[in-house]
């Protein structure tokens, strides 16, 4: 220690508190963007701690890029108004027609530039269209100074406080990023971090968000941003704004790929799912990979955006008004509308579960015609109290039935009724009861119950099940109707008169559906046992108990403490296979169905031991690199581990991928193992 610092303790504090910014900011940008965490939590909020008293102790060394700045302030009046430096544009979308967006933009793209149909591809960027809001971050000598909201374009509003809560966000640049830089990207929230956003929200009898994006808008636009904090926002950066000109010192890029490969080295959240891709057939294949992805992600995106690579290129396409030449948006199919409510029916299961339905005004949505939309039960339906006559949000998301996300009240109508539920079935009358802790009214009628009849028969002959190909609701309507089909045994005793007698029945057809159900008879025990309906015996409980037990007459016997040692099987289920096969009636529809020719290969019982993964539940978040959700999900279960959907104690491991959100936080608050897909096969291929 040399004799000066003895005398200057302050200057000793200040070195020790600029180390802690560094080691506070790594670790952040470590934890929140590159989503691989060196330090234990417990450890940064030691060090945070530390930073927090001694700056306590020296309020005039609080740097604005400081970590402990991230919350704090006071709530304001209104947020001031931000002149932007380079105007905030807009882009041009492109709609699909004969072609295909993708292939429209590159067409026009090619033109303006005055290319042939010889020349080669261009190289574009595809992104994907991030559905929050768009956002001006404003560093001046690598430290945060302003976050802005697009506003007109023109004019945003200042709302740096709010947005320094975003962890992903960095606070401070490192010393190779130039001394202007202003970067464009998108405020989100996860989907995840909505729902939970909404249920806390419920909770304290607040109001809850519509969406993904109002609850983001409404978080940046809080004027207390002790609030904004708690309101969990993400981002993606996207673009540029203004930048230390390469004549002043700042950086020279060639692509924007290659600029958004910089913003990631800076510290920036990119998506994994932007990618280079040369002319219009590899934008096309990306609009429809991401396409197919775009339910699993965390969040909401509206579409992807193509952009042209070259920096030059760009620049020699200039823009037109206010839109650049260089990019397009294009959309997916929207996935919520708006429409009215005809009416409520109340549909019966095929468990006798009353299901209250919206009957809806056609609406054009993600894609399809919605006419219906499930109202789940009497509490959501009371929750979101739509009824007769209301103006309504549908939302329908890939192959999710369509639902109401709530009602426009300012729309409703005086007169209207809350909607109750029937005490009795619609279909048979039998009383519908609600069992104490369940959200479900029943039909008690049973098989009487010719709507659970209808469910029972065409859960059986479904694809997945026993395949009766042919064998549609229409049809089997017009058969229990009749009084011709009452049980599943009575399909295989169906002749071709009764058949061909129906109305609007050609004899081809009648005799198409005796072919399909002969080629029914040769079955597998996985699909039979699925296809009789036991309630919770789904498709993967079928093939567990199928490959446990090998054959049927060992299912049907197993008491339950016998069926509890498979795989999938749990109390809840082992009580149901019992309380099934216990009844009479049900063992008789077996033996029927067998006197009837309904035959599978049977087999072994499998030895109870070692799978790889037996004994072990795994939860899966954000996108792998190779493998699907479901793949990976089958891959686990085929191994005998269990795949459960939200991370507790009980979890063995979380498998993460791009983009994983809360589940992996909650892994590393619990302290659960988290896996990479390289980890996860290794351990499938029984390596661990
Ligand atoms: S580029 C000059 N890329 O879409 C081009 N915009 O622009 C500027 N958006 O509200 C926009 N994801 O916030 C671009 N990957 C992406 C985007 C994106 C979402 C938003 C943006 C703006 C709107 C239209």
């Amino acid at each position: 220690m040399t004799p000066l610092d003895l005398f200057a303790p302050e200057s000793d504090d200040a070195a020790l508190m600029a180390q802690l910014r560094q080691t506070l900011h790594d670790h952040a940008h470590r934890y929140y963007v590159l989503d691989t965490p060196t330090l234990p939590d417990a450890e940064y909020d030691r060090l945070f701690r530390q930073l927090q008293a001694l700056e306590a102790r020296h309020p005039e060394l609080i740097t604005q890029d400081s970590p402990t700045q991230r919350v704090g302030g006071k709530p304001l009046d209104q947020f001031a108004q931000v002149r932007h430096a380079v105007p905030m544009l807009s882009i041009r979308t492109e709609t699909d027609t004969q072609a295909s967006g993708a292939e429209l933009f590159d067409a026009r793209v090619r033109r303006e530039l005055g290319l042939s149909p010889t020349d080669p591809a261009i190289g574009y960027v595809a992104e994907p269209k991030f559905d929050g809001l768009a956002m001006n971050l404003r560093y001046e000598q690598r430290v945060l100074v302003q976050a802005a909201t697009r506003g007109d374009g023109e004019v945003g509003e200042d709302v740096t406080q709010n947005i320094r809560t975003i962890g992903q966000i960095p606070l401070r640049l490192p010393l190779d990023a130039p001394a202007v830089l202003e970067v464009r990207g998108e405020v989100y929230m996860r989907r995840d971090d909505f729902e939970a956003l909404n249920d806390k929200q419920r909770l304290a009898g607040q109001k809850t968000f519509v969406n993904p994006r109002n609850a983001a808008a409404g978080a940046v636009r809080q004027l207390d941003p002790a609030i904004a904090a708690q309101r969990p926002l993400s981002f993606y950066v996207y673009g540029l704004g203004a930048v230390t000109p390469p004549d002043a010192g700042g950086p020279v890029w060639q692509t924007h790929f290659e600029m958004m490969q910089t913003l990631k080295s800076w510290g920036f959240p990119v998506s994994e799912m932007v990618k280079c891709a040369q002319g219009a057939p590899e934008l096309v294949a990306y609009y429809a990979a991401i396409g197919r992805q775009r339910d699993g992600l965390g969040f909401d995106i509206d579409g992807v955006v193509y952009k042209v690579n070259s920096l030059a290129l760009q620049r020699q396409l200039g823009f037109v008004t206010r839109e650049p030449r260089w990019a397009v948006a294009h959309k997916f199919p929207a996935q919520e509308m708006l429409t009215t409510v005809l009416g409520i029916d109340v549909q019966v299961g095929r468990t006798g579960k009353l299901t209250p339905v919206a009957k809806l005004a056609p609406v054009f949505v993600g894609g399809v015609t919605v006419t219906n939309a499930t109202l789940h039960n009497e509490d959501e339906a009371r929750r979101k109290d739509v009824r007769v006559g209301d103006t309504v949000i549908v939302r329908r998301a890939g192959d999710v039935i369509p639902e109401v996300v709530s009602v426009l009240l300012d729309k409703r109508v005086d007169e209207s009724v809350q909607f109750t539920m029937p005490r009795q079935c619609p279909v048979c009358g039998s009383a519908a009861v609600r069992e104490e802790g369940e959200a479900d009214y029943r039909c008690t009628g049973g098989l009487f119950c010719s709507a659970q009849r209808k469910q029972a028969l065409l859960h059986f002959a479904q694809r997945r099940a026993v395949e009766v190909e042919g064998l549609g609701d229409k049809l089997v309507d017009q058969l229990v109707d009749a009084g011709i089909i009452n049980t599943l045994p009575d399909l295989y005793r169906l002749g071709f008169t009764a058949l061909a007698n129906l109305a609007r029945m050609a004899d081809k057809s009648a005799q198409n559906i005796l072919d399909a159900l002969e080629k029914s008879k040769q079955t597998t025990l996985p699909r039979f046992l699925f296809g009789l309906g036991i309630r919770h015996v789904g498709e993967a409980t079928a093939k567990a108990l199928a490959r446990h037990f090998g054959k049927l007459d060992a299912i049907m016997d197993a008491p339950e403490d016998v069926l509890l040692a498979v795989a999938d099987v749990g109390p809840i289920v082992a009580n149901s296979i019992r309380t099934f096969f216990d009844q009479a009636h049900n063992r008789e529809v077996v033996e029927q169905l067998r006197a009837c020719g309904v035959t599978w290969p049977e087999g072994e019982p499998a030895p109870v031991a070692a799978q790889p993964l037996s004994g072990q539940t795994f939860v899966l978040t954000g996108t792998l690199p190779t493998l699907g959700r479901e793949e990976a999900k089958a891959l686990i279960e085929a191994a005998g581990g269990k795949v459960a959907g939200s991370v507790s104690k009980k979890t063995s491991f979380v498998v993460a991928g791009a983009e994983a959100g809360s589940k992996l936080d909650k892994a590393r608050e619990l302290g659960v193992a988290v896996l990479d897909e390289d980890q996860l096969k290794e351990m499938l291929d029984g390596g661990a």
